[in-house]
């Protein structure tokens, strides 16, 4: 029998009540009996004997006062001779219930004279000579007496001894009923004392209950004062615990429904203990930059990555290693090239990676984001793959790969590589030999096999990215378009039920974990109510308070459907005439990878078109569309969230889209209307957002008029239940669940395969 059900057999035996009422017994009942047997033993014979001394004392004294008034008419007796009156006397005065007889003894030790009743035992030769003793215990018929005995003179003669012999018996009688009460009054006593306990105890734990009750009802255990302020240290005691369950109860759930910043330090303290955290990224989560003045100023990238791992950053500490690209990063970091961030608050450690303009231009702009990121998402922009770009890409992801073994040395580690910049990654590291478990999350969508079959390096990138232990993308389709690129390119076993990949010995695991922001994000708190921020937003740009805002937010990027959005509007004015004036649409556009010819080409077509359509619909100061080209802080965005009557999102492919999530997040006076590209992963969440084809222009438009036309009650409604979809699955969560495959692997990892001794012994069979 396999130890552990050994084990178990003999804690249920343990959960008996023998081994209570043993300790019951061992710990008061016979200390208790030993206690009463002592006394029986101990005290009752002290008892005995005081009383006997007691009462010979008092016999004492009996016989030296009856001696005291015999002694003159009995010298007078014995002087004169006249032995016929000293018996008669004798007799007279041993006619006293108490005495049983009385003897004169000669000098010589002769029987002079005695009453007529004296004890056998009582003899002058014995007792009537004896030199030291003056006092006898003898065994009479009637039971004990005791010899008194006194000198007596006659004139000037020899010295007679007088015997004066007293019925003791009555101190055995009267030592035997003082012990039956001593041990009665004993017994009785113990018992009214245990009774007296009992009660005690019972009201001391009726008490303890109330309290407890009390604290249960009132939840006041989790409140340390109430706790410490307790009289009994027991109770102190089980307060405590009630509050570490309770701790731990709430994280439980925690992990399963509300996922915060709390659950996940859990999540990692209890499942990857002794564990460093790595985070590999290109773009940084914060960049140093110098203001007009030449001050040096921190701003937080436009970046769904940035906006979804900071947090988790901020929750599990570690280092986050990232290209140093800001103008002003060299000035802040240490000889290691490490910051410490948040700056107002730090939490984590920033290691900043340089690259040269060559290495930038190859990996950054090159290979990753005219290759791989047009490769990924159908925007219709072709792919661009040049030898020398790849060459930079390999370049800097073995860069990366170097600075993660020197950060990780021979720890065990854990790294969350980001995003299609470090593809090669999870190869590059394990040729390190690091003790790593590697993620790799993959933030734009995967394409199907045909598309992705373009790319001249597509072996290679699947190769790399194999060797990761968990690769995550955002939807199941995404898993399944990688699992059948994987399929299509690659020697290897697939386990379709398991979404694993078997490859060189490796396997890795394929899963979706959609992704998303920090619950509630931290600006909401700072950001003005709705009909304030309205009011502010509309003064500084000049949009009368009865015009409906609509709002569109992203980085400026072909795959966002900005031009698209621009020809929505216009075909909203075409065909409503009555909203020309009554609608105004903000655009914020933050440049981005603007050295790149078809972002230029974006942005100047952009600018050209909103021109035309302000152009043709404009009267006086209003305009349909009012465009501002430049990057927001987080605050910023979230006034402007809360200002709009309805966010557009209308990507024509989006891997998830925190834009839309943000949008809901900020919207806690549940109003605003969400419209939402069927192509952005987030729809597969939120298809209570006014969803769109983001290629039908019509139908956008008339998705915008909906969402002017929608009542107070369905907007509430809607936006109620996307709230609660990003609240439950918030980043926490997506962290949480990645984290604990990650240490769910490494588990696996460390307990080996039994494969091993068993090829061992194929080898023996003959
Ligand atoms: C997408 C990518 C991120 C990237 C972000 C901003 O969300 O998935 O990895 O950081 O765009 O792009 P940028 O090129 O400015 O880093």
């Amino acid at each position: 029998m396999p130890t552990s059900l050994i084990a178990m057999r003999r804690g249920a035996k343990d959960e008996s009540y023998g081994p209570l009422i043993r300790r019951l017994l061992l710990r008061y009942a016979l200390p208790a009996f030993a206690a009463i047997v002592m006394v029986a033993f101990v005290g009752v014979p002290y008892i005995d004997r005081m009383l006997a001394d007691w009462f010979r004392s008092d016999a004492q004294l009996r016989a030296n006062a009856v001696m005291a008034s015999i002694e003159e008419p009995l010298s007078e007796l014995l002087e004169q001779g006249d032995s016929g009156r000293l018996h008669a006397y004798l007799n007279r005065i041993t006619s006293e219930a108490r005495l049983l007889g009385a003897v004169i003894c000669g000098p010589a030790g002769a029987d002079i004279a005695h009453t007529s009743a004296v004890p056998g035992a009582v003899n002058c030769a014995q007792h009537g000579i004896e030199p030291d003793s003056d006092r006898f215990d003898v065994r009479a018929a009637t039971g004990l007496a005791g010899i008194f005995a006194f000198a007596l003179r006659a004139g000037d003669g020899p010295a007679y001894r007088l015997l004066l012999v007293h019925d003791l018996s009555y101190i055995d009688r009267r030592q035997t009923r003082a012990r039956t009460f001593v041990l009665a009054a004993l017994v009785v006593g113990l018992g009214a004392l245990a009774v007296l306990a009992g009660i005690g105890f019972r009201l001391l734990l009726y008490r303890w209950l109330g309290l407890l009750l009390g604290d249960l009802r009132n939840r006041r255990f989790l409140d340390d004062a109430a706790s410490s302020r307790s009289s009994a240290p027991v109770l102190a005691r089980v307060r405590e615990l009630l509050k570490e369950l309770e701790e731990r109860q709430r994280q439980e759930i925690e992990y399963q429904e509300n996922w915060t910043q709390q659950a996940l330090q859990r999540v990692v303290h209890d499942h990857l203990p002794d564990c460093s955290m790595l985070v590999v990224s290109n773009r940084e989560p914060y960049m140093h930059n110098f203001d007009a003045d030449g001050r040096i100023m921190v701003q937080l990238p436009a970046s769904g990555m940035v906006t979804a791992v900071e947090p988790v950053m901020r929750a599990c500490a570690g280092t986050w290693i990232a290209h140093g690209s800001g103008a002003a990063d060299r000035q802040v970091v240490d000889e290691s090239d490490r910051v410490r961030v948040p700056p107002e608050d730090p939490a984590y450690a920033l290691r900043r990676v340089w690259l040269s303009e060559e290495e930038e231009q190859g990996h950054y702009y090159g290979f990753s984001n005219e290759g791989l990121w047009p490769l990924c998402h159908l925007a219709y922009v072709r792919p661009a793959f040049r030898e020398r770009d790849w060459r930079a890409y390999v370049a800097v992801n073995r860069k990366f790969a170097d600075a993660v073994a020197r950060e990780a040395a021979d720890r065990e580690t854990v790294v969350l590589v980001q995003d299609f910049h470090f593809a090669l990654l999870p190869r590059l590291i394990r040729e390190h030999r690091v003790k790593a478990t590697i993620a790799l999350f993959w933030h734009i969508p995967w394409p199907n096999s045909e598309t992705f079959g373009v790319c001249p390096w597509k072996k290679e990138l699947l190769a790399h990215l194999l060797q990761a232990d968990i690769l995550g993308f955002h939807t199941l389709q995404h898993c399944r378009n990688f699992l059948e690129t994987v399929d299509r390119y690659m020697e290897c076993q697939i386990d379709h039920e398991r979404m694993v990949v078997a490859i060189q010995g490796h396997e890795c695991r394929v899963f979706a974990y959609p992704i998303s922001i920090e619950w509630p994000p931290r600006w909401v708190g700072s950001t003005p109510p709705a009909p304030e921020a309205r009011r502010r937003v509309g003064e500084r740009l000049s949009i009368p308070r009865d015009v409906c805002l609509g709002l569109g937010v992203e980085r400026w990027d072909f795959t966002k459907g900005i031009i698209e959005r621009v020809q929505a509007i216009e075909f909203l004015m075409e065909q409503h005439a009555a909203l020309r004036t009554r609608m105004t649409f903000l655009q914020i556009a933050a440049p981005s990878r603007s050295k790149l010819p078809a972002y230029r080409a974006l942005q100047e077509q952009t600018l050209a078109e909103v021109e035309r359509v302000n152009a043709r619909f404009a009267s006086g100061d209003w305009r349909p569309i009012v465009l501002i080209a430049k990057h927001h802080e987080p605050a910023e965005v979230f006034e402007l969230y809360r200002a709009a009557d309805f966010l557009l999102v209308n990507s024509l492919h989006d891997g998830m889209n925190l834009v839309a999530k943000e949008y809901v997040a900020s919207r806690d006076d549940e109003d605003g209307v969400l419209i939402l590209s069927s192509f952005a992963g987030a729809s597969r969440e939120m298809p209570e957002a006014l969803i769109v084809n983001p290629y039908d222009i019509a139908e956008t438009a008339r998705a915008m008029v909906a969402a002017m036309e929608m009542g107070r009650e369905e907007r509430r409604q809607r936006m109620r239940l996307m709230r609660h979809t990003v609240a439950e699955n918030n980043v926490y969560r997506w962290a949480g669940r990645m984290l604990m495959d990650i240490a769910r692997t490494r588990r696996r990892r460390l307990l080996g395969s039994w494969r091993t001794t068993d090829a061992a012994s194929e080898t023996t069979v003959p």
